[in-house]
């Protein structure tokens, strides 16, 4: 008799095997660490970014495109508890980020503003919010030019003077949030303009994605290349997590079909890589030559169940198999393999991510878009189990 549960595990395979996160206890812990990172954040012009190095804490400047994660991460905090501490500090690091609305030198502002100002908005319906964010949107639209048809990244890559990376699709959110919110119905055509251009220009055949692609004035390709990846035509693991969080939410915003299969085309492309390891963290590159002796990204995978999670409420087929999917990379992430050591890590709340191992920056250490994403992707799975009953 005691042999049955086990044989039946045994066929069933290893995913019925998962045990649920306890959510609770993962927030208790993120609470923990991001109270003593507000204890060691007194200054609001200084945002917590990673560990350098010598274990130190890395800071940034509003200006730099994670800033918006902090305030984020801290509204994720309060969505759960509800507490008006959390509240209080979200709103503190939230507007902290306020002056970069008129930062038209880069194409982040969806992760700068949307961020933090779009999950308070959400949770708390301040107006004060909304004029901020539409002149964000308004600010990173002029970096969209219509005879190239994307919005350019950087200003200047290697001798290209239109770069555009796969990390952009994440800032067009922002866009169609302001298109809905009273803001230039406009903001809702160039987005889909970049992300038809990119599925046409970034995307291989076999579904993975080039980081950098190149444009002429006219629209069309001079380069395809990688800046953060092994090599230009190898899949860096962050970017395939980007391009899939996109495109799900390219087919939230449009109900296009085609943007549905396109985030279905990468997520089999990324959950079905003879690289991936077992417990679904991938590394920094798919392709990275010393495998398995290369560094995992554990960003890359929060993102990708964060992804996930939402793409499952979709239908289809594969629906079950990539919330399933999403909770063993949460598994992961919440086990002491990724987590931060409690009270210490500068008080992230997961380690093992790597930013850009070509200029050897920030790898293998904390970094706060990881936190973020893996605290969205927690909130996502806990309302798909309440929902599932
Ligand atoms: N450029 C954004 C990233 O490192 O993913």
């Amino acid at each position: 008799m005691r042999l049955l549960p086990i044989l039946a595990l045994l066929i069933a395979g290893p995913v019925l095997a998962q045990t649920p996160i306890d959510v609770d206890k993962e927030f208790a812990f993120a609470a923990q660490q991001y109270r003593g990172m507000l204890q060691s954040h007194p200054d609001t012009s200084k945002f917590p970014q990673s560990s350098k190095p010598d274990g130190s804490p890395d800071d940034r400047k509003s200006s730099w495109w994670c800033s918006g994660f902090f305030g984020g991460s801290l509204w994720h905090i309060y969505q759960r508890t509800n507490d008006p501490f959390w509240k209080e500090e979200a709103q503190k690091w939230t507007m902290a980020v306020a002056k970069e609305q008129y930062n038209t030198g880069t194409h982040d502002l969806g992760f700068m503003i949307y961020c933090p100002f779009g999950n308070g908005y959400r949770l708390t319906k301040n107006e004060a919010y909304k004029p901020i964010m539409l002149t964000g949107a308004q600010s990173l639209s002029t970096r969209f030019t219509p005879s190239v048809g994307v919005i350019k990244s950087w200003n200047k890559f290697q001798q290209y003077d239109y770069p555009v990376i796969i990390d952009n699709m994440m800032n067009l959110e922002l866009l169609f949030w302001a298109a809905n919110n009273g803001g230039d119905k406009r903001l809702r055509d160039i987005a889909i303009t970049h992300a038809d251009n990119t599925i046409k220009n970034h995307y291989r055949p076999d579904n993975s994605s080039y980081h950098v692609v190149c444009y002429n004035p006219d629209g069309t390709v001079a380069a395809k290349k990688t800046a953060q990846g092994y090599a230009d035509n190898s899949a860096w693991a962050r970017g395939q997590a980007w391009g899939l969080y996109g495109y799900t939410v390219m087919y939230r915003e449009t109900k296009d079909k085609k943007y549905l299969d396109q985030a279905r085309k990468i997520a089999d492309f990324y959950l079905n890589h003879p690289n991936l390891p077992a417990d679904k963290i991938p590394y920094w590159d798919f392709n990275a030559p010393g495998i398995p002796a290369e560094e995992r990204d554990a960003s890359a995978g929060a993102i990708a169940a964060s992804a996930l999670l939402e793409l499952s409420t979709h239908g289809g087929s594969s629906a079950k198999t990539y919330y399933q999917q999403a909770e063993r990379m949460l598994q992961s992430l919440s086990s002491p393999a990724y987590k931060a050591k409690p009270g210490g890590d500068n008080h992230f709340i997961l380690v093992h991510s790597v930013g850009h191992k070509p200029a050897k920056s920030e790898v293998d250490t904390p970094i706060i878009y990881a936190d973020y994403y893996y605290l969205e992707a927690l909130l996502r799975y806990d309302a798909l189990r309440k929902k599932q009953g």
